[in-house]
């Protein structure tokens, strides 16, 4: 039995990893800011079968609050055995003069807030040489999207900080999984009014991010056919890419 903390989980992806892993028998440390959200999620993880569930009301970006949160969670569960980094926004490119303040806040929760709280729980695994750190990172970090460039990016730091802590913990027997959704239905992903190719519902997702995160895979992709999409993007030249990003963008923000 795993003792999860998972923050974002008040809705969207986090909410259905709850779900998933409570339908599993797993103990969750459950962080977001909204408690009466976090609150339903609470009651039916227990109705699902999740043995204990603690609820804490955060801000990640609070520095302070996120580490006395980590280790009161942390004591309560007796030392946790996996930490799930969720929580994240979705932002635009602003042409305004609000470009700058739209970049900050996006970094400060999924590039911040997010490695804040890996690093916290990372120290605590290593002394007790075990335990999973788990980041959902996104497709999105293949490649610079068009009109997501801060998105984008906070995604990519996020994905090449985790991949630097899978090697480095590999001697304390910390695995680190990285989870890469592609489009999946949430409030996140209702911001776009186009058509988004492959579009997933959150509980089919959360299954297969569940299964290959007990299984310590080191990258997992869903929907499937972004398995292939990835590395293809990744591979594209820039001038192909550039031409095809412009055509895919329009269609799928609407
Ligand atoms: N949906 C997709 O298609 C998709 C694709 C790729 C990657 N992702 C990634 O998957 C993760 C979850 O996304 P989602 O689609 O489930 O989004 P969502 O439905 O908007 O949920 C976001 C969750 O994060 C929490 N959160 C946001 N800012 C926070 C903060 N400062 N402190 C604490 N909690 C915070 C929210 O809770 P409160 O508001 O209650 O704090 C909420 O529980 C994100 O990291 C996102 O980038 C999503």
């Amino acid at each position: 039995m795993e003792k999860i903390i998972l923050t974002g989980a008040s809705d969207g992806i986090g909410k259905a990893l709850a779900f998933e892993f409570a339908n599993r028998g797993h103990v969750l440390g459950l962080i977001a800011r909204r408690e009466n959200l976090l609150n339903e999620v609470k009651l039916e993880c227990e109705k699902r079968g999740s043995p204990k569930v603690l609820v804490r009301t955060l801000d990640i970006t609070d520095e302070a609050k996120l580490e006395s949160v980590l280790d009161e969670l942390d004591d309560a569960f007796s030392g946790a055995t996996m930490f799930i980094a969720n929580a994240g926004i979705t932002s635009r490119s602003s042409f305004q003069s609000d470009a700058w303040e739209e970049v900050k806040k996006t970094f400060m929760v999924n590039v911040m807030g997010t490695i804040h709280g890996l690093e916290h729980m990372k120290l605590k695994m290593i002394k007790r040489r075990s335990g999973i750190l788990c980041g959902i990172s996104s497709i999105a970090a293949a490649r610079g999207m068009p009109t997501a460039g801060s998105y984008s990016s906070s995604k990519a730091a996020l994905t090449t900080h985790l991949e630097t802590m899978r090697v480095d913990l590999i001697p304390f027997g910390v695995s680190v999984v990285t989870v890469a959704p592609g489009f999946i239905e949430t409030e996140m992903t209702k911001k776009n009014k186009g058509n988004m190719p492959f579009l997933m519902k959150a509980d089919r997702a959360a299954k297969i991010f569940v299964d290959g995160i007990l299984k310590r895979k080191r990258f997992v992709v869903a929907p499937r056919p972004y398995r292939f999409i990835y590395p293809i993007l990744q591979m594209l030249p820039r001038a192909l890419f550039d031409r095809i990003m412009r055509i895919m963008y329009k269609r799928i923000r609407g």
